[in-house]
């Protein structure tokens, strides 16, 4: 039998189980403890009440949440883009175009140069806290580098996505119509033996509506689940067609109609939110508060990639959604943990109650409230992951 941890003297615990301590969705536990045997969470509770164990750890009256679930990011890319950056804060607007850029040097790294930089920044998001993290393709754009990009995903994480459909490949600018073809015929079937998960960038200069229906429908018949980059720079058909198909999440949901909020709300898919993309493009935030008032279920991301985000930093992510996206401290710790694995479809993970992976957070602060409240702190003292010391 493994032997057991109790982490005690926690003044706040996230436990995300509604049925434990104050009864509020995250489920906040005072002077709180958390029992580990092996790779799960085996009780949780008052200290005064824990049982025995074979390992005491003291936290020192600090918080305690769930590892945060970053359910979007695009880490299998080389290059930077601190020149588009730059012109950018000078006045020049975003655009899907940047991308090219990105695809030209993913395609010149090697195997190793790729994976040196996947690890390099799960190592920098595990420092801040993240625990489990989903992240796609699209930055090859054939059949052979984004076969790769996935394989090489897939050593590191359960949660990989194929984007083989992110942009048109350059090579076939002129004949978007192939290029659909190809990303549902040959590249899917290269792809799909790696990927849990299938996505489209739908907006303008990227897939249309018609376009990422295709995309989803055939990563679907091959058993890969839909999730969307949908109405991120314009209003458009993204949102409504990932409730059509049942996708897990649509991401962005920065120009939403009433009729698109009120799909996301008759549905079960989550809307992944990336305040990442609209800080570093000085764009519109999307409006979590009208999301949440609808009774939507909301994810908070990071969207890591070098064009639109570049940021690993989950706590970062928090702190723009309570000040600028309506969300209360509460609401955003829950997005970035529990909501997360629910825009994985994932139970396991966002919640510390028996059961769970024992994937956790020590903040040196006495709340998670301090994640907004004190942003730009490294907060995270310790991260535990599947029962053990990562950090
Ligand atoms: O999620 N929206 C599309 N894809 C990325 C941006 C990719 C890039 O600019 O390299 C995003 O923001
Ligand atoms: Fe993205």
């Amino acid at each position: 039998m493994s032997s057991s941890t109790v982490i005690s003297n926690i003044a706040t615990l996230v436990t995300n189980d509604p049925s434990l301590g104050d009864g509020s969705p995250l489920g906040l536990v005072q002077d709180a403890a958390v029992v580990i045997e092996g790779d799960r969470v085996v009780w949780t509770g008052e200290t005064s009440k824990a049982p025995a164990t074979d390992n005491q750890v003291d936290a020192g009256g600090r918080a305690v949440l769930p590892g945060f679930v970053d359910s979007h990011s695009h880490l299998l890319f080389a290059g930077d883009r601190t020149a588009e950056f730059n012109a950018r804060m000078s006045g020049r607007p975003y655009s899907a175009g940047g991308i090219r850029t990105t695809v030209a040097a993913t395609r010149a790294a090697s195997d190793a140069e790729l994976e040196a930089n996947l690890t390099r920044h799960l190592t920098e998001a595990l420092r801040q806290g993240t625990t489990t993290f989903e992240t796609k393709s699209g930055y090859g754009l054939t059949v052979a580098d984004e076969a790769r990009a996935l394989r090489i995903a897939a050593a590191h994480t359960d949660e990989v996505t194929y984007l083989g459909a992110h942009i048109v490949a350059p090579d076939l600018a002129d004949d978007p119509a192939a290029y659909v073809a190809l990303v549902t015929g040959e590249m899917l079937d290269a792809c799909a033996p790696y990927a849990r998960w299938i996505d489209v960038f739908c907006e303008k200069g990227a897939f249309d509506g018609e376009q990422a229906r295709a995309v989803l429908t055939a990563g679907k018949a091959k058993g890969l689940t839909p999730r969307i980059h949908a109405n991120q720079l314009s209003y458009g058909p993204g949102v409504r067609l990932a409730v059509e198909l049942d996708a897990a999440s649509a991401d962005h949901c920065t120009h939403l109609t009433d009729a698109d909020v009120d799909a996301l709300a008759h549905s079960r898919t989550v809307a992944t939110l990336l305040p990442g993309a609209e800080f570093s493009t000085r764009a519109e935030w999307p409006d979590a508060r009208r999301l949440l008032d609808a009774g939507v279920t909301v994810a908070l991301s990071t969207d890591c990639n070098p064009g639109s985000s570049y940021t690993s930093s989950v706590p970062f992510c928090v702190a723009l959604a309570v000040r600028d996206m309506g969300m209360t401290p509460d609401e955003a710790v829950w997005s970035a943990t529990a909501g997360g694995a629910a825009a994985l479809r994932r139970d396991d993970v966002g919640r510390l109650s028996p059961g769970a992976r024992a994937d956790l957070v020590v903040l040196d602060a006495p709340s998670h409230v301090h994640l907004a409240y004190r942003p730009g702190v490294p907060l995270v003292t310790q991260v535990w992951r599947a029962g053990r010391r990562a950090v």
